[in-house]
């Protein structure tokens, strides 16, 4: 990759390496109306009208920026229900892609895993990942079965300088398998990159070698690949033996060793939609009648046939380092900016969005006040900036009805690729600082509704106490009249 320097900057900052074409005007609310919006919202960034946010950064999930390319494509669909050349241009790039030959469609990430649990898991089953995301494991419990999360323990450590923090640890997955029996193994899931723990990525070796011990002992290996655009990159700049590889050989080294490869094109592909892709037949055989069942016919599975071509043309362009870099460098800067100011970032930067490990930003706040979901709610009324709580309120109570505290409270401050421009990032940086100096005005939430399933997406908390009227009015007294 070429890169860009600076004649008189003090520093290197990210060049885009694109211009805008489309826009979305913003509006920012002031901080008085940003506090009466979050009491509307339930403090739940989740409820939030995106008419009140300024800055997005709730998830990268099916709001990236489209290339012009991408565009011009979604105008030759082709929607016949049956024999569409969309479909079948779509199955020429997957090929092309990831190598292989049978392809399913679905309509989002979460129906392929609903697909592979309905296929393959039953009850009393283990699959073993390095970490879980939500609806995965909302799939596989539903089924009966459970997850275990393998990841190595550097990749619960916040701050760390290794660079494959999503890695699995090899010799507890070899343990696991001999304790439960491979019979009670449907798959082993391999998330990269991973989502809850700060979008860390695998190293090639690393999923290389799961793959090997699922063959071992004849267990599937499953590729969850909605992040993998991000890991690729992390693997040609990280990986040694990666420098040499285009992006294109690292793609096909891996998903050659993968029995089962799905994907949100939501993330991966700067599209909508997901897929199953394989080159065994005999699996792909198995889940294909479900397709038609709950998704729709085979070449189109829920997608909208423009979706399908913008997936089509998204996928190639993840092929190009000079376009997936982008999200990474972005991120890297905001944590970078936030971690020299003595914010707690989770380190190193990863992918998918920057994080802010929320349990030490407000340090001894009990986890039963939900620091990450507190922190979330802060800094909307600091910035008008929704981010995501990825801690304790983003899991299931345990079935007495405890909670089931999360290894790790962070706030997500997601970046959709290629929308945002370096002010606005700045802007980010600079609203997080202030919070930063203003933590001890912050307290907990509690709940007043709460479901039990997927709390996080519709449950409605309230602040314990007036902490929110008392950080707007020292952002009036810190900001003046500026929103
Ligand atoms: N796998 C991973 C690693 C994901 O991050 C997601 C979605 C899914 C599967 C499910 O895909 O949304 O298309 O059904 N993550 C989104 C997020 C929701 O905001 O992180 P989906």
């Amino acid at each position: 990759m070429a890169t860009v320097k600076f004649y008189k900057s003090e520093e290197q900052v990210p060049l885009e390496m694109h211009k805008v074409r489309v826009v979305q005007k913003l509006y920012l609310p002031t901080v008085e109306e940003r506090v009466k919006k979050l009491a509307e919202a339930g403090n739940n960034t989740f409820l939030l009208q995106n008419r009140d946010v300024f800055m997005d950064m709730l998830t990268d999930s099916g709001v990236n920026a489209m290339s012009d390319n991408q565009v011009a494509a979604m105008m030759q669909a082709d929607d016949s229900y049956a024999g569409s050349e969309t479909c079948n241009r779509l199955m020429k790039v997957i090929k092309e892609v990831f190598g292989t030959e049978y392809f399913l469609p679905a309509h989002q990430g979460r129906a392929c895993e609903n697909i592979l649990a309905e296929t393959f898991v039953k009850p009393g089953d283990v699959v073993p990942m390095n970490f879980h995301f939500t609806t995965t494991k909302a799939h596989i419990t539903r089924k009966g079965g459970s997850v275990a999360e393998l990841i190595r323990h550097e990749g619960l450590l916040p701050q760390s300088d290794n660079p494959f923090k999503g890695n699995f640890d090899i010799p507890a997955l070899e343990k696991l398998i001999e304790e439960v029996g491979a019979d009670h193994v449907p798959f082993v899931r391999i998330e990269a990159g991973t989502n809850l723990v700060g979008g860390q990525p695998l190293s090639l070796e690393n999923m290389l070698q799961v793959a090997e011990v699922c063959k071992k002992n004849g267990i599937l290996s499953v590729l969850d690949a909605s992040l993998l655009q991000d890991n690729l990159y992390f693997m040609k700049t990280r990986e040694e033996a990666c420098k040499n590889m285009t992006i294109k050989e690292i793609m096909r080294t891996l998903c050659e060793k993968m029995d089962l490869i799905y994907f949100s094109s939501r993330k991966l592909g700067f599209a909508r939609g997901g897929a199953i892709v394989s080159n065994n037949e005999k699996l792909i055989l198995k889940m294909k009648e479900y397709i038609p069942l709950y998704e729709g016919f085979l070449t189109y599975g829920g997608m909208e046939v423009r979706s399908m071509e913008a997936m089509a043309v998204g996928l190639l362009e993840t092929l190009d380092e000079e376009i997936i870099n982008q999200g990474p460098i972005f991120i890297e800067y905001l944590v970078k900016e936030l971690n020299d100011y003595g914010v707690p970032m989770i380190l190193p930067a990863g992918g998918l969005g920057a994080h802010i490990n929320a349990m030490e930003f407000l340090k001894g706040m009990p986890q039963s006040q939900y620091p990450a979901g507190a922190l979330a709610t802060a800094l909307y009324i600091a910035g008008g900036i929704r981010g995501m709580e990825r801690g304790s309120l983003s899991e299931q109570r345990n079935p007495d009805g405890s909670e089931n505290y999360a290894e790790m409270e962070l706030v997500r401050l997601a970046c959709p690729r290629r929308v945002f421009t370096l002010s606005q990032i700045k802007y980010c940086a600079d609203r997080v600082k202030w919070l930063y100096d203003n933590r001890h005005l912050i307290g907990g939430l509690k709940w007043v509704e709460e479901p039990d399933v997927l709390r996080f997406f519709f449950g409605k908390l309230t602040p314990i106490g007036d902490w929110q009227e008392k950080l707007a009015a020292k952002f009036r007294e810190d900001f003046g009249d500026s929103l």
